[in-house]
Parts: structure tokens; sequence; C-alpha cells
């Protein structure tokens, strides 16, 4: 009963064999790789964005730090949600890599167009002594397990554009949310005003691989250098692009963030049937819920495992994920324990 996040089980078979499949005799290194050049290229095709530079890096901190260090300067600052993966759980790599500070907008998991222009705003009134207005990062799916809608993303870009910023999108959950909306890569990214990408692949059944989609294509230079200095460029690149080629495959990545979805949602539906509540209209993988201390309890002792916040009241705050793998009998003894206690 592992529902403590979608980093906690197995890769993906397809994603295994290909890294097999690629530990084949001798190629270039750093990215200079067929594989390398046909899995940007599919990504370019994916999010018909002929231009976009893709980069591959093995970790979702990476992606976002580096991303952000193409988006915002030293003297700048990132607007994100309180909770934002950036701001609470990077170490704040995003800071180091861009040098830039970052800015809570709000007090909740969604950012709403009006908290991020008034937080843009008060960041222009402080004149020449507070950092500038640099770039806006939200995450898709958000750190509560919900999904901004495209009109919702839609609305906090031109926020954004208003004032001359770029956006990211932290997307390390992108197909669970894209599967959510039913949309295309493209209308959950660059059209609805979106610079740049941290598209995910590690959460969703890859060993190790997320992709840095950036629109604007004259940040190659940067971007490259970036990677290198910060040690993020693999050397035996082919076993990124491998993974990311598999994952990518006969909508592999689809399906299972589809699967992820419907569990958590199976998940959710009988958990709600016995009177838990959900913190969040759960969107996609990510459920936030009041767990009664004598459920959890027993939950406890038949070794479920899943992160708990906020001990403090009658209920606790559980952090329930649902990863491509969970398998349906583990949902049901972890409901029957509930329903049971
Ligand atoms: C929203 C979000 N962004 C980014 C990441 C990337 O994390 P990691 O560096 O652990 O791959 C995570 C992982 O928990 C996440 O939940």
């Amino acid at each position: 009963m592992f529902f403590a996040s979608d980093n906690t089980g197995p890769a993906l078979p397809e994603v295994m064999q290909a890294i097999n499949e690629a530990n084949q005799g001798y190629v270039l290194g750093y990215g200079n790789d067929d594989l390398t050049r046909e899995v940007t290229q599919s990504i370019r095709d994916i999010f018909q964005a002929p231009d976009a530079l893709v980069y591959l890096v093995s970790t979702g901190t990476s992606a976002n730090a580096l991303a952000l260090s193409c988006l915002a300067q030293p003297y700048q600052t990132v607007f994100c949600a309180p909770m934002a993966h950036i701001q609470e759980d990077e170490c704040g790599a995003p800071e180091f890599y861009s040098g830039a500070k970052l800015s809570l907008v709000g007090s909740d998991d969604k950012i709403a167009a009006n908290e991020l222009d008034a937080e843009i705003q008060k960041c222009l009134e402080r004149g020449f002594q507070g950092v500038k207005p640099g770039a806006l990062s939200i995450s898709q799916v958000t750190e509560f397990g919900q999904v901004y809608t495209l009109d919702e993303i839609g609305t906090l870009t031109e926020v954004a554009k208003a004032h001359n910023l770029p956006v990211h999108l932290d997307g390390a959950r992108f197909a669970n949310a894209m599967v959510a909306l039913g949309c295309t890569p493209a209308e959950m990214s660059w059209k609805a005003g979106i610079d740049a990408v941290s598209f995910g692949g590690t959460k969703n059944g890859c060993l190790g691989v997320e992709a840095v989609i950036l629109f604007d294509p004259d940040k190659a230079v940067e971007f490259e250098a970036r990677r290198k200095r910060g040690g993020h460029l693999q050397s035996k690149h082919r076993y990124l692009a491998a993974q990311m080629k598999a994952y990518l495959a006969n909508d592999l990545w689809l399906n299972t963030a589809q699967n992820a979805n419907e569990n958590a949602a199976y998940l959710l539906a009988q958990l709600a049937k016995i009177g838990v509540k959900f913190d969040y209209p759960p969107e996609a993988n990510v459920l936030f819920c009041q767990l009664p201390k004598q459920i959890h309890a027993k939950l406890q002792d038949a070794g479920a495992s899943y992160y708990t916040y906020d001990e403090s009241h009658e209920t606790i705050t559980a952090r329930l994920v649902c990863d491509w793998s969970i398998p349906r009998p583990s949902i049901e003894q972890f409901i029957e324990i509930c329903r049971s206690a």
C-alpha cells in the first residue's frame, strides 16, 4: 500500500527494456547521439513546436532550476505559489542557479490572477531598492493535486505578459494534468502563454528523466552553458534519451497517467463513501484528505505508506498519491482497512 509518492513505484518495463536496448556498442556522449536527436524531435512534434529547444536532465529539481535560470536575472524575482515545489522542496536550487529571489503569491495552492497582479505591482512600487519582477512559475498538477484549467493558465500568463514576464510551468506531473484536462501538450503550454516547461517523466514511469522545453529558440547557448556549468549535462546521455523515447512511444505516457488518475479517482470515491473529507477537489493522481486518527492508526499498523501533515487536530492531513503502477488490490486493501476502522 504505497501511496507516499509517485516515485515509490518501479519504472515501466518498456523503459527498462529501452535502456537495455540502448546499452549496445558505442555512441558519442553529451547528447551527441541519434537517440537524443530522435527523442528531442519527437517532443517538438508532440508539442507542435518545431523551433522549441528540448533538453534532457535527470531530475525535476534541475529541470526547474535550469529553466528558471534562463528566465530570470539575479536582480529579479520569480513569482510562485507559497507551497510550490520550487519554494518548499528544492533546497533553494532555483535561487542558487538563477540568483533570483522567489516571491510568494497569495496563500492558496493555486495562484489567482488578481493576487499575481497585486504582487507584481507591489514589487514594482518598491523602486530601486527592491528586486525587479522576473518570471512567473506555476505547477501543473499543483502541489495539492489540483489542475489549472486552460483558461486559468491563460489568465495568469496574460497578467504576466502585461508586465513582460515569461512563464514557467513545473510539469513534473504534466501527463496527469493533460489527461485530466483532455487537451494537447501545445494547448497546455505555448498556446496558453507558457514559455518554458519542465516536462516530467520520472513520476510517471521513467527511471529518471525530465525534459526542459524552451519555446524561445534564442535561449540555446544560455541553457546549454548553464546545464554544463551546473553539472547537469549527463555524459552517457543515450540512457536518458532511451527512457524518454520509450515513455513517449505508443502513448505509453498518456496511458500510465490515465491509469494513475483513474486509480486516484476510484480511491477518492470509495473513501468519500465512508465519510473521508478531501481538502481540495482532487483532479489528477494526488489526493489530500482528512483521516480520522483511528483509521490512520489501523493503516499504519497494516504498513500503509503515505505522508502526513498537521497531526494536531482530530483528523490527520494525509497525502495519498497513486502512481501508474499501484495495483488495484493494494487500493482495495487500503479502502477496506479504512472502512472497517
Ligand atoms: C511539483 C514537483 N516539481 C518537481 C519535482 C521534482 O523533483 P525531483 O528533483 O525530486 O525529481 C517534484 C517531485 O516531488 C514535484 O512534486
